[in-house]
């Protein structure tokens, strides 16, 4: 049977990571909608591009080819994947994901891609914007510290040096521009099931969702 699933959450709820685990065990692809925000937001910086100027990023983002391999994306045919997860990029990103035109061009092709395949998708909209008609949604919460915590270790695990208090700071500021922004600001589905994680670990999240889906397909 065909399904879709929606996970939202806030930075660092672990969403990525369980929805990869979840896309491998019922066979769907994952797309990772954050790493396209990411995408645009470095080719911006790179080209001096800011978030104000609207006229350039929306040209910008229409020489961008965006397609995913397995969990990496490609944009032009160049594996970014590294590069877009580096703190600078993480720090800059909430700025550029609030422009109502960026938006508009990376949630069609969202959309486009799941009318294509049977997707997970994870993001900040996915359950009440780009999926809305998902049968499965989940909503990862976990309290910022725990979040900063484990984004922290995860850098640190591949060489990037960083400060927990920076981490902490700036995903509390991330969740704050993320759930204020005027379109499509990060919030849960009326019908999205709520997990938090604060107290499981990735396998016990994985299992929820497992056995939800299980017993409700
Ligand atoms: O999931 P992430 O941390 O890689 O997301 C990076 C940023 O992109 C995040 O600050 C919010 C934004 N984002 C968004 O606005 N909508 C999405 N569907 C996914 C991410």
């Amino acid at each position: 049977m065909e399904i879709s699933i929606a996970i939202d959450g806030p930075a660092g709820a672990g969403k990525s990571t369980i929805a990869k685990m979840i896309g491998k065990k019922f066979n769907l692809m994952y797309i990772n909608t954050g790493s396209m925000y990411r995408a645009v937001t470095l080719k911006a910086m790179d080209a001096n591009i800011s978030e104000n100027n609207v006229h350039d990023l929306v040209k910008l983002v229409g020489s961008l080819e965006m397609h995913f391999v397995e969990d990496s994306l490609y944009v032009n045919n160049e594996d970014l994947t590294n590069m877009i997860n580096m703190p600078n990029i993480s720090n800059n990103v909430s700025k550029y994901a609030a422009v109502p035109e960026i938006r508009e061009i990376l949630v069609k092709l969202q959309k486009d891609i799941a009318k294509k395949f049977n997707v997970i998708m994870d993001g900040r909209d996915i359950g009440t914007v780009v999926l809305k008609e998902a049968p499965f949604k989940f909503y990862l919460t976990a309290s910022s510290e725990e979040r900063a915590k484990r984004r922290y270790e995860e850098l640190m695990s591949k060489g990037i040096k960083v400060d927990y208090n920076t981490i902490l700071n700036d995903i509390i500021k991330r969740d704050f521009i993320d759930t204020h922004r005027e379109v499509n600001p990060l919030t849960k589905a009326s019908d999205a099931v709520e997990i938090d994680s604060s107290d499981l670990d990735i396998d016990g999240v994985v299992n929820v969702i497992v056995s939800y889906i299980n017993s409700n397909i």
